[in-house]
């Protein structure tokens, strides 16, 4: 029996399905408890050093296991198994890690998995960059209704802070065809809500034989018959085109809801991090969205804490969150990774005052989004109904902008559409009741 388990971003999750997948055609079972397990791998992510400690930390968990069941065999992957110095201290210090592999592996994981039995010995790589992009996995989803479609792997930006240039190498995108077959199959199957993913989804199909842009993309996916809606991320806000937005607007099978990624509301800070773009631009983007598609809502990742990001700078965050009105906001305190360019700049505010930046920015971020949840009220929206909710007897259903509504319901629905009438809501999440069904 094999338990994977996935950190970090939706990007990494499908590449767990795929690990799932492989592991499965090669014969293994999967189980959801380590106790269980004989193959157990950490699918690893490596943007901020907490993700970093919090696997090192559950890897030396897996120590007392190994004592108990010499025939165990540990594996570390993903996004940290990129980087030298990680393998070389799992190579120095966990002496009961039997694999290391990094995110170009998963294909050839059957061959690893046979040389470390051949050999009887721990298997651990060192970081290469295959930069390849390997088409027909076997693939185990995690979800019957939803779906991770990755349309392209590896990031260009280099912006400064970021560790994934580095990890997840060069920007390369699938063919069209490729994607389209893999989406007509997801339908077929009778996914709901496909996902698209990369890094930067608005520079797809750069460097295809016959380049084609994101927005064509969606149309090319979208003619596609079925009862589905679609989602992407991310959206770097340096390549999202006004042609995206009209596409979004036009087509009804696109969520109505844009991740924009903004980072910094200051134009030194974002000049800084290499984002390519001023806040004036990025709001430009954001009132035209508006215009344009009725109803639209936005989520951001926001960086507090840059090296050298004043108390001034970080005012003009707090105005452009204001300004924008975010239904949602991805929140993370700057983390120093090392050879990124950032790591080199001085970085004289204190982890006391960036965490207080922080609690300022969630403040301001509940005062924006709360009165315009609950102002949702009166509404019949229709949607997916993703799980349980946290009251007992109810169900938890995704809007269309991404809002998450709670409402009575058997489980029996989950998987489904549903209509529902908001009532209200408590903090960020709405209440209401399912009208009929879809
Ligand atoms: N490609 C996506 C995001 C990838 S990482 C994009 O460009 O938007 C997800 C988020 O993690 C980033 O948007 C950023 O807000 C955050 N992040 C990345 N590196 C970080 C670091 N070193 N410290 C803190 N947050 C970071
Ligand atoms: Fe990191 Fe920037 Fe690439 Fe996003 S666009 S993955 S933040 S380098
Ligand atoms: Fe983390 Fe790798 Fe994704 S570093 S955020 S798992 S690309």
């Amino acid at each position: 029996m094999a338990y994977v388990h996935s950190y970090g971003c939706q990007q990494n999750v499908n590449d767990g399905e795929k690990i799932r997948g492989v592991l499965m055609d090669v014969g293994y079972g999967i189980c959801d408890n380590v106790e269980q397990a004989d193959l157990i791998l950490f699918n690893t992510c490596a943007v901020r050093e907490h993700a970093e400690q919090r696997v090192f930390g559950n890897v030396g968990a897996l120590k007392r296991l190994k004592e108990k069941n010499p025939r165990l065999m540990i594996g570390i992957c993903g996004c940290m198994a990129q980087q030298k110095s990680v393998v070389d201290k799992l190579r120095a210090s966990y002496p009961y890690v039997d694999l290391v592999f990094g995110v170009d592996g998963i294909d050839r994981l059957p061959a690893i998995l046979a040389e470390r039995i051949r050999r009887g010995k721990r298997y651990l790589q060192d970081p290469v960059q295959r930069d390849a992009v390997v088409e027909e996995m076997p693939i185990r989803r995690d979800s019957g209704f939803r779906a991770w479609l990755p349309i392209m792997y590896g990031c260009d930006n280099f912006c400064t802070y970021c560790i994934v240039p580095y990890v997840r190498g060069r920007e390369r995108s699938r063919e069209p065809q490729a994607v389209l077959e893999e989406f007509q199959s997801l339908v077929a199957a009778g996914y709901k809500e496909i996902t698209l993913l990369g890094q930067n989804v608005n520079s797809y199909g750069k460097g295809l034989a016959e380049p084609m842009d994101f927005a064509d993309l969606l149309n090319l996916l979208c003619q596609t018959p079925g009862d589905y809606k679609v989602r992407f991320m991310t959206s770097h806000p340096k390549d999202a085109s006004h042609k995206l937005i009209d596409t979004i607007a036009a087509n009804d099978h696109l969520c109505k809801h844009i991740h924009l990624p903004v980072q910094s509301g200051s134009d030194r800070v974002l000049s800084a991090m290499n984002r390519h773009y001023t806040s004036a631009q990025y709001l430009e983007l954001i009132d035209y969205a508006k215009e344009k598609i009725p109803g639209v809502t936005f989520s951001s990742d926001i960086i507090v804490g840059f090296p050298g990001e004043t108390e001034e700078e970080f005012e003009q965050t707090l105005e452009l969150v204001k300004q924008v009105g975010y239904m949602q906001l991805f929140t993370f305190i700057y983390s120093r990774r090392g050879g990124t360019k950032a790591a080199e700049m001085p970085d004289p505010t204190t982890h006391a005052e960036k965490a207080a930046r922080m609690e300022r920015l969630l403040r301001t971020q509940d005062e924006v989004a709360f009165p315009r949840i609950a102002a949702m009220a009166g509404q019949t929206v229709r949607v997916l109904v993703e799980g349980c909710g946290r009251t007992p007897g109810t169900l938890n259903g995704r809007l269309d902008n991404n809002l998450v509504v709670e409402f009575p319901g058997g489980e029996e629905l989950i998987g489904s559409w549903a209509d529902v009438e908001l009532t209200g809501s408590r903090a960020a999440l709405l209440t209401g009741r399912a009208v009929t069904n879809a």
